[in-house]
């Protein structure tokens, strides 16, 4: 008997040992075997949405970064899943884009007119409800784009209710339809829609934009309300160009008049603009998403319609999406690549892969291979801010035009902010990437100035008063413009920053030790339901604020003598204004260079180790 008890412990233990073993082997065996990082689900209701804004041109991804590797291919194949998954639930998925299609990618700007490629490309995507933001008004042949290629593509889906062009005749009709009345396929939905542009004024000349407070006093608007009373809608959807945040008048004014029509009708805005994560609660049935910029974000917004609901994250939940084909697989639940691409989305892979060749997007101009160089991950005097790069590396490379005058031995060069658009990072440094980083084409003029005077004009552009002289509401005398776009509106938002300083945790996901030290770096969103809305869970990065201007400087000690101080040929008026505020006189301007900073940049990597 104890001689059988002692085989079958030994035989338990020699299972054991193997097990142990088997598991250690196969550990082993596999040493890049990682625990999956944990992601959150989204939470389907009645009604969901997938939300785009402020794309940019960045339909093919980030060809350098992982984490936004998702192309516009994939999102077709991820919204056709989705709709499919909610139908199969007899629920309602509707796609909305918020504008900003031009500037911001090669795919979108190499070509003549801008977006010529990129538009047949992003109109494969079936929206439901798409609109317009202010980079299809800057120039006139972006707006005729509009009007012949994607309106009409969309047809009623197109919706625009405060901008205008101007016929041949000189009459200005509206750009689309102003308001979308439709029915949803599966929960048969009465779904009220308007689209509203922020109140822009740099908009060409052939296009009008009605700023938010008129439209809603014109007859139009009042007609619609009349049109469709209260009984008739179950559900408002605003797709607006407009920042969500609650500091915005022009969205407040909006919401109390909307408000006051529909005292108790659910209403959701879907923002953009500022190109950054929000999500913003203005009442119990009304709640504004906004999801973020350049392909990195796709927002998602359910609703649930029962009318026993009493707390409002119930009601409605949101999440941004990682703009990545490993989230869209884990959300559509598609275990495999086979399973995941649809016809569809393949052909549109195909589409951005021959405009990428066409347009010779891809060719390799150098490699950066030292360092990522963000614009504000990293505070300005860091070695990896691209500013830092810029101003100490590369801007000092700038050689005058041999036909210019004479010169001196000092030189500042001054650029805004503005004129970078993207971080750089590690990998091949193309024909793309200088789209991406620095395209604007200006030419570097120069003044000759006293060094005393020519010292303080980057600190007087950067004075707090320039920054906020136009923030009132993004008005055209805003020296916030000469900043990057999701950096204009940080002072704006000053509980934004002081979350952005608090070391995150992840209540949410405990029990899974290994998430805090598996996430990578990325967007945390502290947002009006908290900071549980990013699907991907990282480690926070923090928005540095940045000045309107940087500078570098090519100088000798002792404050006598006079220096150059280049700059683009757009500053002129700033540069103007801020040497005469300092007391001095502004001298004549000469031509300096039209090797502008993206060619600057482009020569630079091609010739050092970056
Ligand atoms: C909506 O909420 C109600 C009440 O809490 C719940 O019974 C129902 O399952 C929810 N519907 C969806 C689609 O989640
Ligand atoms: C301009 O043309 C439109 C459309 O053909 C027409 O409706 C409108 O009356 C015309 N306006 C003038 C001032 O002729
Ligand atoms: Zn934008
Ligand atoms: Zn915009």
């Amino acid at each position: 008997m104890r001689v059988i008890l002692l085989i079958i412990g030994l035989i338990a233990i020699f299972y054991y040992a193997s097990e142990t073993l088997r598991e250690k082997f196969l550990i082993n065996a596999d040493p890049w075997a990682k625990p999956v990082p944990a992601k959150r689900p989204l939470r389907l209701g009645d009604i969901n949405f997938l939300h785009t804004t402020d794309t940019h041109g960045w339909l093919s991804g980030h060809l350098n970064q992982k984490t936004y590797n998702g192309d516009w291919g994939d999102f077709v194949s991820f919204a056709k899943h989705m709709r499919q998954l909610a139908q199969a639930q007899n629920r309602d998925l509707l796609l909305v884009d918020t504008g900003d299609r031009h500037d911001g990618n090669g795919l979108s700007d190499i070509t003549s007119p801008n977006g010529a490629r990129s538009l047949p490309i992003f109109v494969k995507l079936e929206y439901d409800i798409v609109t317009l933001g202010n980079h299809e008004l800057y120039l006139w042949e972006n707006s005729a784009q509009e009007i012949d290629v994607v309106v009409p593509h969309y047809g009623e889906n197109y919706v625009c209710s405060n901008v205008e062009y101007q016929l041949p005749n000189g009459t200005f009709v509206p750009l689309a339809q102003r308001v979308r009345y439709f029915t949803t396929p599966q929960q048969k939905l009465r779904v009220l829609a308007f689209a509203f542009l922020f109140d822009f004024t740099r908009a060409n000349k052939k296009t009008r934009v009605t700023p938010i407070l008129e439209a809603v006093s014109q007859p139009w608007f009042k007609e619609a309300l009349a049109a469709y009373p209260a009984l008739e809608v179950d559900v408002i959807v605003v797709a607006g160009h407009v920042p969500v945040t609650k500091r915005w008048t022009e969205l407040q004014l909006l919401h109390a008049t909307l408000r006051a029509a529909y005292p108790h009708t659910i209403i959701q805005y879907f923002g953009g603009h500022s190109h950054v994560r929000d999500f913003q609660v203005f009442d119990e049935l009304l709640t504004a998403l906004q999801s973020g910029r350049f392909c990195e974000t796709l927002g998602f917004l359910s609703i649930n319609l029962s009318s026993s609901i009493t707390d409002i994250k119930d009601r409605f939940s949101r999440s941004y999406i990682d703009f990545s084909v490993d989230l869209f697989m884990f959300h559509a639940q598609k275990s495999s690549p086979q399973e995941f691409h649809t016809s569809s989305g393949t052909e549109v892979k195909a589409m951005l892969a021959s405009a990428r060749e066409d347009l010779g997007l891809d060719k390799v101009l150098g490699h950066v291979t030292t360092s990522n160089y963000y614009m504000d991950y990293v505070p300005l005097s860091h070695p990896k801010n691209i500013f830092h790069f810029l101003t100490h590396s590369v801007l000092p490379t700038l050689e005058r035009n041999a036909t210019s005058g004479p010169h001196n031995d000092q030189r500042l060069i001054i650029i805004n902010t503005g004129s970078v658009r993207y971080d750089l990072y590690k990998g091949p440094y193309t024909v793309d990437s200088h789209y991406i980083v620095s395209p604007f084409q200006n030419d570097w003029v120069k003044v000759s100035l006293p060094k005393e005077l020519a010292l303080k004009i980057a600190p007087k552009l950067n004075e707090k008063e320039y920054i906020l002289a136009g923030q009132q509401k993004g008005s055209s005398n805003d020296y916030g413009y000469l900043k990057p776009p999701h950096q204009r509106y940080m002072e704006f938002d000053t509980s934004r920053q002081a979350r952005d300083q608090v070391p995150v945790s992840y209540p949410d996901l405990d029990g899974d030790a290994d998430v805090k030290a598996q996430v990578s770096k990325g967007y945390v969103t502290w947002d009006d339901f908290g900071h549980s809305g990013d699907d991907t869970p990282h480690r926070a990065v923090i928005n540095y604020p940045l000045p309107n201007v940087v500078q570098s400087t090519e100088l000798q000690p002792g404050l006598d003598g006079t220096v150059d101080v280049v700059f683009y040929s757009f500053l002129i008026s700033n540069i103007a204004a801020a040497v005469e505020e300092l007391g001095g006189e502004f001298p004549p301007v000469e031509f300096y260079s039209d090797t502008y900073l993206g060619l600057l940049l482009d020569q630079y990597v091609a010739g050092h180790k970056v």
